[in-house]
């Protein structure tokens, strides 16, 4: 079973996704790491975020056994990841291992933006979850400040809102529920709720 759950920044797919994997005991990858790795090596090696081939040899050669999730949380890495992740040839180099582990034998979990629509279109569940913007700005202020890397909510917010809109309005791969996806809105859901709500979905589809 291949479960994909998709969703703008902070509406909760993430923490979902990862709950979900560990009871039903399937394999789980968070496919944003990704495209964190790659703005975060460009950075590092002074790499020009808009350059479109560069960037994606980098993606080529990106070693997903080794990537340090502690060094891709913050918040200028969900930025440089979405410019990355506008390009087409940076979306082509990671796509065959992102489906690699979707049609695993036993099944997976991933999460995304295209999990549903791109890497995995024949996934028994799909799942987009959503939330208000202020909502999910305010979910990841109080996540930043536990790092001890918040800056004002209003910039929060206004970094969400820039980066929807990237996301969104890119040509390859926009941000977009699937037509056969389940709408999760969590607006009005703590973690709990949003997991169970979605296990009930979950069960519903397994045969
Ligand atoms: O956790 P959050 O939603 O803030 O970010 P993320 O899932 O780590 O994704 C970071 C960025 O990577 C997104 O804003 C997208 O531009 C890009 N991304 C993508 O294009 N496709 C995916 N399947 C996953 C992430
Ligand atoms: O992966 P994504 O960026 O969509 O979000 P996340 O990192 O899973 O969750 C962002 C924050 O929202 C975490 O601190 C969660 O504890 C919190 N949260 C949630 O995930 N789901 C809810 N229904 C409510 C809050």
């Amino acid at each position: 079973m291949i479960i994909a759950i998709d969703g703008p920044a902070a509406s909760g797919k993430g923490t979902l996704a990862k709950r979900l994997a560990a009871h039903l005991g399937l394999p789980h990858l968070d496919t944003g790491l990704l495209y964190r790795a790659v703005g975060r090596a460009a950075i590092d090696g002074g790499i020009d975020l808009e350059d479109a081939d560069a960037t994606a040899e980098i993606a080529d050669g990106l070693d997903v056994a080794s990537l340090d999730e502690s060094r891709l949380r913050g918040r200028e890495m969900g930025e440089a990841a979405s410019v990355v992740a506008s390009h087409p040839k940076v979306r082509k180099a990671l796509l065959d291992l992102q489906r690699r582990f979707a049609h695993q034998r036993g099944g997976a979990v991933l999460d995304g933006r295209d999990i549903g629509t791109v890497i995995a279109p024949g996934a028994e569940v799909k799942i987009f979850v959503t939330a208000d913007a202020e909502i999910r700005a305010r979910r990841r202020h109080l996540e930043l400040e536990k790092r001890g890397d918040a800056p004002p909510f209003a910039s929060v917010l206004a970094d969400i809102r820039k980066r929807d809109a990237r996301d969104a309005g890119r040509a390859d791969a926009p941000l977009k529920p699937a037509p056969d996806a389940h709408v999760l809105d969590t607006t009005a859901l703590d973690v709990e709720s949003a997991f169970a709500a979605a296990l009930a979905f979950v069960e519903r589809h397994r045969h």
